[in-house]
């Protein structure tokens, strides 16, 4: 009798355990290899630094891409957004040329956000921009203009979906109804089943009907929607067989796999070093607002300075990060004065020094990191990059550099830098360098730049 409890207790186990490994055991469509994946991201990883565009109803009311839930708004009343919706001055050409300016390599735009609503023509819902005032698919002008001046195309497509009939209400959205039984009782009749099924319509449609996409930023999950809901594994598989080359975020619920994302995706959030999962340092995009918002949003005033965004940038590339810095368009189709502002002064700051930007990676940990600045690294040419967030007075003291490199320069302008390694205390300077120390010897004045960069030509 015991050992046959014993040996029922065992075989629980052992189904629960074969359980838990099915949920994690690599598809057999998933065969690519870690040296692959490095090849496949590569553009990507010397990118650096990507565009977010949120455009949607959403920027009617101007108050939010939330707005829906937070002010508990009905299907019947945000309808009104819909009827009005005409970005009569939408020109994509001029969105992608300020990509450009800025020095964004990609872009990934909302084709579909929380709310529902599809900005190409898609055959599965008429909850889209042909049938709004405007009248035509918005996505594929936009592609063609972006891909026009060689930024790349990235999809964001939400998971969640406040709009679709058969997207089960729960506590967290849509924003109707409020409590349990009443929820149980609206869900009756809706169908995950049919909803995963849109889903990969939809998806198809955007991956088969715009060329080359190059990334795909699916968003999100929480508890009680996550891979089961969205059967996240089967849609990765649709996604990567109609396009091989894709770069995936990690918001598919998939994160325990080694196969289920791509990237990690922290969101407003400075990570204090390189993210790195399991020990082990893996890609990673920082995605950040100008404000606050993701969408439009009028009367949000905690814009972030030129000054501040340069920093963000810098300082991601130097955890080895990409950017991905939004914009929200307005509802007739434009960036908005503040962002254009933004956009050129980073675009001002990226043109003299995109050099410490475009495939530069942290630095080796062999170099130290001098007080107040950040390093990023270039591996294939083999320079390092101090970004002087402070302009120091005269000298910077870069302990144990000695004959690691050769040549040193501003980079705003290509003008030399002189070094030397002291070795005694000056009469008049009575610091002690250690052996091995260099200082550069930098002029009083900071170069009229937001953030000077000194190169380092590495032996
Ligand atoms: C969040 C928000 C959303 C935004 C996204 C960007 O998940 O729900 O509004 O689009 O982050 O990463």
């Amino acid at each position: 009798m015991k050992t046959l409890r014993i040996a029922l207790v065992l075989m629980i186990l052992m189904i629960s355990q074969s359980k838990l490994a099915s949920a994690q055991t690599r598809p057999a469509w998933a065969t690519e290899t870690k040296e692959q994946k490095v090849k496949r991201m590569k553009w990507w990883t010397d990118a650096r630094f990507g565009m977010f565009i949120h455009w949607g109803l959403y920027s009617v009311p101007a108050r939010h891409e939330w707005v829906k839930l937070y002010e508990k708004i009905s299907d019947e009343e945000y309808q009104k957004y819909f009827n009005i919706f005409e970005p009569d001055l939408y020109n994509p050409k001029q969105w992608a040329a300020m990509a450009k300016k800025a020095g964004m390599k990609y872009f990934v735009i909302t084709t579909k956000h929380h709310e529902g609503f599809s900005l190409w023509d898609t055959k599965y819902s008429d909850y889209k921009a042909t049938n709004t005032p405007i009248g035509k698919d918005l996505i594929k002008p936009m592609v063609e203009a972006f891909r026009a001046e060689g930024i790349k195309v990235g999809f964001y497509y939400s998971l969640i979906d406040w709009h679709h009939p058969d997207f089960e209400f729960d506590a967290t959205h849509p924003p109707t109804p409020t409590g349990q039984a009443e929820r149980d009782a609206a869900n009756k009749g809706r169908d995950m089943k049919k909803y995963q099924a849109f889903m990969k319509n939809q998806l198809t449609e955007l991956l088969t009907q715009y060329g080359q996409i190059d990334v795909l930023f699916a968003d999100f999950s929480y508890p009680g929607k996550g891979h089961a809901e969205w059967d996240s594994e089967n849609l990765l598989k649709l996604v990567r067989k109609l396009q091989p080359n894709i770069i995936v975020n990690d918001r598919l619920d998939l994160d325990n796999t080694d196969w289920g994302w791509d990237i990690k995706t922290p969101e407003q959030f400075m990570p204090r070093e390189w993210i790195k999962v399991n020990g082990e340092k893996v890609p990673w995009e920082t995605c950040q607002t100008f404000s606050g918002s993701w969408g439009y949003n009028r009367d949000e005033n905690s814009w972030k300075s030129v000054p501040q965004l340069i920093a963000m940038l810098i300082e991601t590339v130097s955890k080895g990060g990409n950017l991905l810095l939004n914009v929200g368009p307005t509802a007739r189709g434009e960036f908005d004065e503040r962002a254009n502002e933004r956009l050129e002064g980073i675009g001002e700051w990226m043109k003299q020094h995109s050099r410490s930007i475009y495939g530069c990676t942290q630095a080796p940990d062999s170099f130290k990191i001098p007080q107040n600045c950040f390093l990023t690294y270039n591996p294939e040419r083999k320079r390092l990059y101090i970004h002087l967030m402070q302009w120091p007075f005269k000298s910077l003291h870069l302990e144990g550099y000695k004959g690691k490199f050769k040549y040193a320069q501003l980079l705003n302008d290509g003008s030399e830098v002189k070094f030397y390694s002291p070795t005694q205390a000056g009469s008049h300077t009575t610091e002690t360098t250690n052996e091995g120390d260099v200082i550069l010897n930098l002029p009083v004045q900071k170069p009229n730049v937001a953030v000077p960069v000194i190169e380092l030509i590495l032996e």
